[in-house]
């Protein structure tokens, strides 16, 4: 017979929750209604990507602040999601990011439902902000893949796409390509249409929470370069 999970209870804010022991803290605090900025994180993955940098919270008795995608809940402990601290950096993070994406929620399929409208609403941090030079790449869909388009400067590099992908498949056929500013997502293996194991349906373009990973359609049309 299955053992009973042990439960354990940890203040988050003030506020007093129970979670399994050893769960994820940032899948606990989101249960329960607290609202942490996080971008790359996949509730449940045993193995947390951390890539994003935005999920911080301070933890009484550690110094300084920790991702909450990579702690586990403990019997007695007390987590702060807004501290200065955290917003500082949550901030830092979210700048950096919109330094390198073409906020064109306008034109945007993601606009209304997009994680990094939701975090700079949170952050009160503007969308449009110019306190750090833009820096886009080009073309600006990339139309390497039969099927599909990929548009670099929406892409926020969160490799849910890679995770949807392997999680068919196995082993995923897209990959992060080049390093720093110029990181992008790149296919290899399904180059013929006829071979494409998604079909109609592709996993991960519905995975991209910012549309950066669209099924391409007869009548839509690629931005300008
Ligand atoms: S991904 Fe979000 S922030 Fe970026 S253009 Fe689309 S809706 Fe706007
Ligand atoms: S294409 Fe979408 S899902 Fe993939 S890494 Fe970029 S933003 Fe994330
Ligand atoms: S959600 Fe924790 S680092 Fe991205």
């Amino acid at each position: 017979m299955e053992q009973a999970a042990t439960m354990v209870t940890f203040t988050v804010d003030d506020r007093e929750i129970q979670a399994e022991e050893d769960a994820n803290l940032l899948d606990a605090c989101l249960e329960n209604g607290i609202f942490i900025p996080n971008l790359c994180h996949i509730p449940g993955r045993s193995r947390p990507r951390a890539s994003c940098r935005m999920c911080f919270v301070e933890i009484e008795g550690v110094d300084r602040p920790v991702t909450s995608c990579t702690e586990r809940v403990q019997e007695g402990m007390r987590v702060r999601t807004d501290t200065e601290r955290v917003r500082r950096l949550q901030r830092a993070g979210l700048q950096f990011l919109l330094s390198v994406h073409d906020v064109d929620c306008g034109h945007c399929p993601s606009n209304k439902h997009c994680p990094l409208q939701d975090i700079a609403r949170v952050l009160e941090v503007g969308l449009k902000s110019k306190r750090l030079d833009k820096i886009l790449s080009t073309p600006p869909v990339i139309r390497e893949h039969p099927l599909l388009d990929y548009y670099p400067n929406r892409c926020i590099l969160c490799g849910k796409c890679l995770d949807a992908c392997r999680q068919r498949l196995g082993q995923p056929l897209l990959t992060f390509a080049r390093r720093g500013f110029e990181t992008v997502i790149s296919f290899f293996g399904e180059k013929e249409r006829d071979s494409f194991a998604c079909g109609a349906e592709p996993l991960c373009a519905a995975a991209c929470p910012v549309s950066a990973i669209r099924l391409r359609s007869a009548g839509e049309s690629a931005p300008e370069p």
